[in-house]
């Protein structure tokens, strides 16, 4: 965390290492700073939450590190590549197989069935998905027997497990999700919240977590706070009262 100081490539017990990451948005004749510069490493197999007020850069920051969007200067590494050293189709060929996404709007595709949602990640990459560990996961999210269904005919907290099956099935080395639970009621986002950690800490992924649910974020293993695009701290394995005084502070 500790800025400017790293030194790439980084050594292979890094899941994920941002080195002086800042993005600008244009906004007419000026501009959006909406991170500013910043240094990170995660380790393997840990989980990370990511908090901070709306606006703070939180959905900017875990798309910068998935590949989803380019920074504006700086580097991103996943395990010993820099996805910001390469072309735009060998970044999403690399997400594709490196990395998970879960988005809060599930973002499943309406015409394909539960089973054909979860194969897609495979199928774009033009490989032949794994029976076996598609049930394995269906089963670990909780959807055995629904994968005949269509997006339509789930609920939220179902849709959701699809999500998280389809981030999964190819097997990632890291997974990002953006306030998964955020479009769901407390109890089924608690659930929805152990399928994603449980698998992650079953199949051993690197996790990193936006949330806005200090109750959430103390299950994480450490939890990195953001405002107004700059890191404001850190706190590993806080209690949710901990959190959410620094909210506060942060003037959530
Ligand atoms: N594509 C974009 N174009 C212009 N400005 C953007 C864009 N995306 C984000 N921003 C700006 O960057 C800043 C950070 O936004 P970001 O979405 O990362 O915040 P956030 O912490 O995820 O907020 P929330 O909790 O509401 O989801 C905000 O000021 C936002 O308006
Ligand atoms: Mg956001």
């Amino acid at each position: 965390m500790t800025p400017s100081t790293l030194i790439s490539p980084p050594s292979v017990d890094t899941a994920v290492r941002l080195l002086q990451l800042r993005k600008t948005f244009p906004n007419g004749p000026e501009e959006i700073t909406a991170l500013q510069e910043f240094s990170l490493d995660i380790a393997p197999g840990a989980f990370i939450a990511i908090m901070g007020p709306s606006g703070s850069g939180k959905s900017t920051f875990l798309n910068l590190a998935a590949g989803l969007d380019t920074p504006t200067s700086g580097q991103v590494f996943i395990g010993e590549t820099d996805i910001t050293g390469l072309s735009l189709d060998a970044v999403t060929r690399f997400r594709r197989r490196h990395v998970g996404f879960v988005f809060q709007s599930y973002n499943l595709i309406g015409h394909l069935s539960v089973g054909e949602n979860i194969q897609l990640p495979m199928l774009l990459d033009g490989r032949r998905p794994d029976e076996q560990w598609q049930q394995t996961l269906v089963e670990s999210v909780g959807l055995t027997g629904m994968t005949g269904r269509l997006p339509g005919e789930l609920s939220g907290g179902q849709a959701q497990r699809v999500a998280i099956a389809r981030a999964l099935i190819t097997r990632p080395t890291v997974v990002f999700a953006d306030e998964p639970t955020g479009a769901l009621d407390r109890r089924t986002g608690d659930q929805v919240l152990e399928v994603l950690r449980g698998a992650a800490k079953r199949f051993t992924q690197t996790l990193v977590l936006v949330t806005h649910d200090p109750h959430v974020a103390a299950t994480a293993d450490e939890v990195l706070f953001l405002a107004d695009g700059q890191f404001a701290g850190r706190l590993a394995a806080p209690t949710s009262s901990q959190i959410a005084a620094r909210l506060v502070e942060l003037g959530r």
